[in-house]
């Protein structure tokens, strides 16, 4: 990763408290004036929220310095985390590139629109405040119509970070985003809740063999299937460590959690089940508020504690939706201590487990270990 120094990037720089008062105005998506009024907001520089199918997006013009810098401010969001350029036609990507590879050709034919973000190396008009400072640009092209209508209308490339402020977890309803954002941003686009719910797939095009830097609702399989050989970045389920440099900048803050203390626990479903039971009493005995991240198949098994499903086990896409909204539960129930349950780690269930053993912290006991 190039590192750029003297930029006044440093995750130090960003001041929560100092972004200044804005009148956030809330249109529903059928407004017949909504497109207009978010072109004008990113013309003039100010920030639009607006849903994807992966889930909302805080945008701004992403040619614009000072556009970024607010997007930054409002997320309180460290400004070495690059943004993702969100296009509505494949002729954007002329100003934005220096190259397309190949790979990326093969990719944006199959994928876009949808839920894939692509890095490429970055064209100059691309400003650094955008890219967190590197030579590279993430690219998107979203498939939401209320995303499309507004980013191939308004031909502006927009900028745009999950809606949410930083360390929360990423909004899928018009709820979430009102709840962090409001009086921080110029407008919110209400589309109703999202589909997918975790956050694109990204693959890096720049080096030799594509590299899967996030995983998403784009499984490894499927981009096998279409290149060939594709690489996942080793660090997708690692605890970061001092000297830990995932390629997606992203990956390395802590993201997604509630504010409970969240565990996770592996092993036979009985065995995990009970072993719960056991460590809710136990918490609740010391007043304390507990919560289970639960699934369809054993929601009924759980003595006390508030239960929380995620849905069918192997409905992979149910869980997908279900999980950030379920994470936000914690914390507007105000639970202390929360418990789940581990999934399979491929397909989508790669996702599911990057973004929960994240909200983790990294807790999780396998109960079949010996101790
Ligand atoms: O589904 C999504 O991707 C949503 C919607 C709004 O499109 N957006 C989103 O953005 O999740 P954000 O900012 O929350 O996550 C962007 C991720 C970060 O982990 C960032 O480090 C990585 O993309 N990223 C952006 N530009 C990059 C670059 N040039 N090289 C490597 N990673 C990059
Ligand atoms: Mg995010």
């Amino acid at each position: 990763m190039e590192e750029v120094s003297g930029r006044g990037m440093s995750p130090e720089n960003i001041n929560f408290d100092s972004v200044p008062y804005i009148k956030t105005e809330v249109m529903k998506d059928y407004d017949p004036e909504v497109y207009k009024k978010a072109e004008e907001v990113l013309r003039a520089g100010g920030l639009v929220a607006f849903p994807t199918e992966t889930v909302y997006g805080l945008g701004g013009d992403g040619l614009n310095p000072s556009a970024s810098m607010k997007i930054y401010a409002a997320k309180g969001r460290p400004s070495d985390n690059p943004l993702i350029v969100h296009i509505g036609k494949i002729e954007q990507l002329r100003d934005l590139v220096a190259e397309v590879p190949e790979s990326a050709k093969k990719l944006m034919d199959r994928f876009w629109p949808g839920p894939l973000t692509i890095i490429f190396k970055k064209s100059p008009q691309v400003p650094y405040e955008t890219t967190g400072g590197l030579e590279t640009v993430a690219i998107r092209m979203p498939s939401h119509p209320v995303a499309n209508k507004l980013l191939s209308e308004s031909l502006v490339p927009v900028a745009a970070p999950s809606a949410n402020l930083s360390g929360r977890p990423s909004p899928t309803s018009p709820h979430h985003v009102i709840e962090d954002l409001s009086g921080r941003i110029d407008l919110i686009i209400d589309g109703g809740d999202v589909e997918i719910g975790l956050e694109s797939t990204i693959v890096d095009v720049t080096g030799e063999c594509p590299m899967i830097l996030r995983p998403g609702f784009i499984t490894e399989e499927m981009l096998e299937d279409l290149l060939g050989e594709i690489k996942i970045d080793p660090a997708i389920l690692k605890k970061p460590q001092k000297d830990f440099h995932p390629k997606a900048p992203g990956m390395k803050y802590k993201h997604y959690a509630p504010k409970a203390d969240l565990t996770l626990f592996s092993g036979d479903k009985d065995e995990v089940v009970s072993h719960i039971n056991a460590l809710v009493k136990e918490a609740e005995a010391m007043g304390k508020k507990v919560g289970i991240l639960a699934t369809k198949e054993t929601e009924g098994l759980y003595q006390s504690g508030e239960v929380l499903s995620l849905g069918e086990r192997e409905d992979e896409k149910s869980i997908s939706h279900n999980l950030y909204r379920m994470l936000r539960r914690c914390d507007e129930d105000g639970l202390d201590v929360v418990y789940g349950e581990v999934f399979y780690q491929h397909d989508l269930g790669l996702a599911i487990m990057n973004r929960l053993s994240k909200a983790a912290g990294y807790q999780i006991i396998d109960l079949k270990k010996p101790e």
